[in-house]
Order: C-alpha cells, then sequence, then structure tokens
C-alpha cells in the first residue's frame, strides 16, 4: 500500500517505521525544514520518499494527518483535494501548552477536520504514544494495548484497523467517527497520566 504522510514528527515517524518494515510505500510531507523532513525519512530509510503534502496526497492509498492540531487548517490547504481518499487522522486537539483541549465532548478534532474534507473517506485513531511506538517493545505490562478507532466508512476503517495493527497495538472499532468526540479527550487521560501524574508511557486495555 502507497501511505502518504502528512507531519512527520514524532507519530508521523513512529507508525511509518512499522509500515515501511513490512513493505508498504511511504512518502513524507508537510515541515517547516526540509532538512528535518528529509532527516525523518531517512530516520525511517527503506526508500522513504519525501514530498510536498499535495505530492504526498497524489501519491497515496491512504492519507495520514499526523500534524498538530494548530496546523491543520493550513496543511489540509497544501494537500488539495482529498475527494474519496481514506484518511486516517491521528490528530487530537491539544493546546500548544497540552493543558487541556481546543475542542472535546461535544464535537472533536475529526469532526472538524471532517467539516474541512467532506468527501474524504476520513477514520480516526488515537495510536500508541509516540514513545512507545519508537520503544523496542509495543507490550505494556506484558499485554498489547489497545487503540480505538472510529470513521463512517467501513470499508476505509478495515485498512484503517490492518495498519494499526501492525504497529504493535490491538484496534478496536469505536463506531461512526462522532464517537471522536470521546476517544480524544480518552487520549488527554493518557497525555496526563504520563506527564502530570509522571506515570511514563501508558496504553489502554479494553476488557470485555
Ligand atoms: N506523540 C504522541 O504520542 C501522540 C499520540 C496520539 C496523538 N498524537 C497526535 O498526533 C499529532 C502529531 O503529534 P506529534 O507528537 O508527532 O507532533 P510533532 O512531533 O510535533 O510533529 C508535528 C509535525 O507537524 C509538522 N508541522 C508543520 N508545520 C507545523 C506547524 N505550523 N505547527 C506544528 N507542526 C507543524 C512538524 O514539522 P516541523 O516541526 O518539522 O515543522 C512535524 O512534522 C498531534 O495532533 C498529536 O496530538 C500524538
Amino acid at each position: 500500500m502507497k501511505i502518504g504522510i502528512i507531519g512527520a514528527g514524532n507519530m508521523g515517524t513512529g507508525l511509518g517505521k512499522f509500515w515501511a518494515k513490512n513493505g508498504h510505500k511511504l512518502m513524507f510531507s508537510y515541515s517547516r525544514s526540509p532538512e528535518k523532513l528529509k532527516a525523518a525519512a531517512e530516520s525511517v530509510g527503506l526508500g522513504v520518499q519525501v514530498g510536498t503534502p499535495s505530492e504526498a496526497v497524489q501519491f497515496a492509498d491512504v492519507v495520514v494527518l499526523s500534524i498538530a492540531w494548530a496546523a491543520v487548517e493550513d496543511a489540509l490547504q497544501q494537500a488539495g483535494s482529498l475527494d474519496g481518499k481514506i484518511v486516517f487522522s491521528c490528530v487530537n486537539a491539544l493546546l500548544p501548552d497540552m493543558s487541556g483541549l481546543a475542542v472535546g465532548t461535544t464535537t472533536s478534532a475529526a469532526e472538524e477536520i471532517a467539516k474541512l474534507i467532506p468527501k474524504a473517506r476520513l477514520v480516526e485513531a488515537m495510536p500508541l504514544f509516540a514513545e512507545v511506538l519508537h520503544a523496542p517493545s509495543q507490550q505494556l505490562s506484558g499485554q498489547t494495548p489497545s487503540v480505538f478507532y472510529c470513521g463512517d466508512d467501513t470499508e476505509a476503517k478495515a485498512i484503517v484497523a490492518d495498519l494499526l495493527r501492525e504497529t504493535g497495538c490491538d484496534p478496536i472499532d469505536a463506531g461512526p467517527l462522532r464517537n471522536a468526540r470521546y476517544i480524544e479527550p480518552a487520549g488527554m487521560l493518557l497525555v496526563q497520566l504520563a506527564y502530570a501524574q509522571q506515570m511514563g508511557p501508558v496504553a489502554m486495555k479494553l476488557l470485555h
């Protein structure tokens, strides 16, 4: 599969390294520094290309949005048309100082993104923390963590679930895109536990 990644920071590279290892073709895009983008691609290796956001969209079967909330509008403008594309967003609407969420419980980053790209086949998930993705093992307390994903397009969700599984988690279908308004605050809880409560890398496990 060809995966165009918009935002090659901790999350973009953390996810990308699994997919590149598994034989997917990647293109990284969207940085304020061409050198940083090139270094991100080289850190993953395995022939990862770099391009502009619109080149990444043209290239991709699946477009990944892994950018800061504040950069979403600009990145989507640079991306061009996403009509009909599978778009996997892992954007949480974190305030820049991580003290809270800009939106949540009545809407979500994903639902706001859907308004900007209404014809994209949007799926959202809050993947494992980047620290966990970049660690030698993604297991915590000897267990495979759960990652919740949601969306309104069944086929797109199945494709994103397979990509998530490749990153060392157990993907859980959390229903329609609207449920992103609950998934994102749960991500914020993990941020609080990891940093404010100083628990270090944490993740969730669904028991039922
Ligand atoms: N990290 C995690 O564990 C985690 C977990 C769940 C969800 N998320 C979500 O994933 C998204 C990406 O997080 P991250 O940790 O990968 O962040 P990050 O390391 O800061 O990466 C953000 C990326 O966006 C690019 N970017 C370009 N223009 C930007 C601008 N104007 N402002 C900010 N960034 C800009 C950055 O490139 P340059 O800096 O090179 O310009 C960088 O490649 C966020 O929405 C976050 O909430 C992260």
